[in-house]
């Protein structure tokens, strides 16, 4: 396409759900079809971006135009994010699971036995606030808040707390989970910006665009 705002930057993004591992067979995990993130990147990388889409398991294809890393835990996620800097920008779409299993069993757990096992969990690093807080940090950090209510309220909390940018809050209290429409705000310091409910690809589009006017507007500076 003609028009390639985001041509010469790099933009990193993460899609998809992590698996936190319990033994050789089971996992917990996050709903996320990763439709959203994977979008982000097709329409950053149809923009002229050099993107990069840090993937958790998910059932879809590549983007064109995109470099892909396939990751499973979000350790292995975090540390994919951390060799895929430096980045302009960062859009965090992950629904990366908050906690892992404490410990890994390498043999299968057997049902036989008396009473089902307990799972203990710990705190997965939060990829996005580590990502916010690094040395490495990109110019735009943009993560993404899905709640079911008082959203715009949360993802002001949520941008504050996690230090980025923007945050994109979606309402998932309907049926945007693993659905083709989504509806967004956008918030940044200068306020909320909602937009209407369209087609993921199309969120994405007007994502990626509002993300070439931010970096084309700290290039001025
Ligand atoms: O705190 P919450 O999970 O609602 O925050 C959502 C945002 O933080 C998303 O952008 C998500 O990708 C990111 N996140 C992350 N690492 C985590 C948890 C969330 O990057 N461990």
């Amino acid at each position: 396409p003609a028009h390639q705002p985001l041509k010469g930057k790099r933009v990193l993004v993460t899609a998809g759900p992590t698996w936190e591992s319990i033994d050789p067979v089971r996992y917990v995990a996050n709903r996320s079809s990763g439709k959203q993130g994977f979008a982000i990147a097709a329409a950053a990388a149809a923009l002229g971006a050099e993107v990069t889409l840090v993937a958790g398991p998910v059932a879809l294809k590549t983007p064109a135009g995109c470099k892909r890393i396939d990751v499973e835990s979000a350790e292995e996620m975090a540390s994919a994010v951390k060799r895929a800097l430096p980045a302009d920008a960062a859009v965090m779409v992950a629904a990366v699971a908050d906690w892992r299993p404490k410990e890994y069993r390498d043999e299968k757990i057997k049902k036989r036995g008396s009473a089902p096992p307990a799972l203990m969990l710990t705190e997965n690093p939060d990829i996005l606030t580590n990502l916010a807080a690094s040395d490495n940090r990109p110019a735009l950090v943009v993560g993404f808040a899905a709640e079911t209510e008082d959203v715009i309220d949360n993802a002001k909390k949520k941008r504050k707390r996690k230090a980025c940018d923007w945050i994109v809050a979606n309402d998932v209290s309907g049926d945007v989970m693993g659905g083709d429409a989504n509806r967004i705000h956008i918030v940044s310091a200068e306020g909320v910006e909602s937009l209407d409910e369209m087609p993921k690809t199309e969120v994405a589009l007007a994502l990626a665009d509002r993300i070439a006017t931010a970096l084309q507007g700290q290039a001025k500076k």
